[in-house]
């Protein structure tokens, strides 16, 4: 009976999950005002933004709304507000299909820049928020018990994310980076360029091409999985990609699985096949590194084992050569007495 219950409470709440879609992120508030200062404190070293303002500017947007009647123009002031200054020339990177990797490569605005690294993007990376008209059950107008699965005639999450986008793609410049997955196709069938994602839609469209001198496309794979189907540079959907580029007058130069990302994605996969970096010489140096100290002692006994046969040998040689000598005199004096 017991078991019965708990079984029918699994599959209830798993069906709940599935059909219900999430509220709004519980303390979404409390959340979204520390990341603010946390994120001035991290990147700027000097609070310059009231975190108490940026919150209002930002709820205002959709609390007490009905989230389908949400607008581009009402995220439009958060956006003002919080800017994208951060963004600097040479150091921006899109993504698409390979959030986790993107993240790990440009390891929070250190090596390159994501949206999800700038201030107006990493305050809310990963939130999910909207607005109720029911005014009853919350003081504040916001969701926390569920907001509606967004499509084509309900897109607030777009107008958030899309203009979020569009205002990092006009802020990049320099060279310009985008990764993609090459083995989307294999494993969940969408290609590495889909003409309805937000790089095609909202980045590479608004990209400046006055002060973009290179898009530098970096091509990834899932590493330790065997695929026929792969995409690489210049094929299938990435050479769309790239010729999209083009047309649009920005030059593009592509690499099929770089070192530079490479190295990294191998830290979870070290015995992959394609993580054997070094090939034969690999053993070599992890020898040379864990037991430096033995390879000290062997030289050592080598040498003196190489002195004593050389003292050996210039022994024998020197009793040799005063045989020889001998000898020679010998001969020759037996030479001179003979006759
Ligand atoms: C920050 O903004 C809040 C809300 O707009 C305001 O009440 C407060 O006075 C501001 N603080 C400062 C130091 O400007
Ligand atoms: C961007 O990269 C180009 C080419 O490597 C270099 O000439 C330029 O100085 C870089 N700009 C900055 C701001 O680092
Ligand atoms: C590529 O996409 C697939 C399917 O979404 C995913 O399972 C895989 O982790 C991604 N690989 C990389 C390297 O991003
Ligand atoms: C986003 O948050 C959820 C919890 O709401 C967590 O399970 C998930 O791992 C997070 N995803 C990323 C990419 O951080
Ligand atoms: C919702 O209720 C709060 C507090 O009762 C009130 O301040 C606010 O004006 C109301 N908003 C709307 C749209 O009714
Ligand atoms: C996007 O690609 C799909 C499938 O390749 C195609 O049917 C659709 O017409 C394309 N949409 C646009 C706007 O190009």
């Amino acid at each position: 009976m017991f078991q019965a219950v708990l079984l029918y409470l699994t599959i209830f709440s798993n069906l709940v999950s599935l059909t219900v879609p999430k509220g709004s992120t519980t303390h979404l508030r409390e959340i979204v005002i520390g990341r603010c200062w946390d994120y001035q404190r991290l990147k700027s070293h000097e609070v310059t933004k009231n975190c108490s303002k940026i919150w209002g500017i930002f709820s205002k947007a959709f609390a007490y709304k009905d989230p389908c009647s949400v607008s581009l123009a009402d995220y439009k002031p958060y956006f003002d507000e919080v800017g994208m200054d951060i963004v600097k020339p040479n150091k921006s990177l899109f993504w698409s299909g390979t959030y986790k990797e993107a993240h790990l490569f440009s390891d929070f605005d250190s090596r390159f820049t994501t949206l999800e690294d700038t201030m107006a993007g990493w305050m809310v990376n990963n939130l999910t928020w909207c607005g109720t008209q029911d005014n009853t059950t919350s003081g504040d107008g916001i969701d926390y018990s569920s907001c509606p699965a967004s499509n084509k005639n309900c897109d607030y999450i777009t107008h958030f994310w899309g203009q979020a986008s569009e205002r990092f793609a006009k802020k990049a410049s320099g060279i310009v980076r985008v990764l993609v997955n090459g083995s989307r196709l294999s494993a969940s069938g969408y290609p590495a360029f889909k003409n309805d994602s937000y790089f095609a839609t909202w980045e590479l469209p608004n990209l400046r091409v006055k002060e973009v001198t290179n898009l530098v496309v970096l091509v990834v794979h899932t590493i330790g999985v065997d695929s026929t189907n792969l995409e690489s540079c210049g094929k299938g959907s990435i050479k769309l990609l790239q010729d999209t580029a083009s047309n649009r007058g920005i030059k593009t130069t592509c690499y099929d699985d770089p070192d530079q990302v490479q190295h990294l994605l191998c830290a979870d996969h070290p015995l992959a096949k394609e993580c054997i970096f070094f090939k034969n010489s690999e053993r070599k140096i992890s020898q040379t590194v864990n037991q430096g100290w033995k390879g000290w002692k062997v030289l050592a006994i080598t040498l003196s084992a190489v002195v004593g046969v050389c003292l050996i040998a210039a022994a024998v040689l020197f009793i040799c050569r005063r045989r020889l000598v001998n000898g020679m005199f010998s001969v020759g004096y037996k030479n001179h007495t003979d006759p």
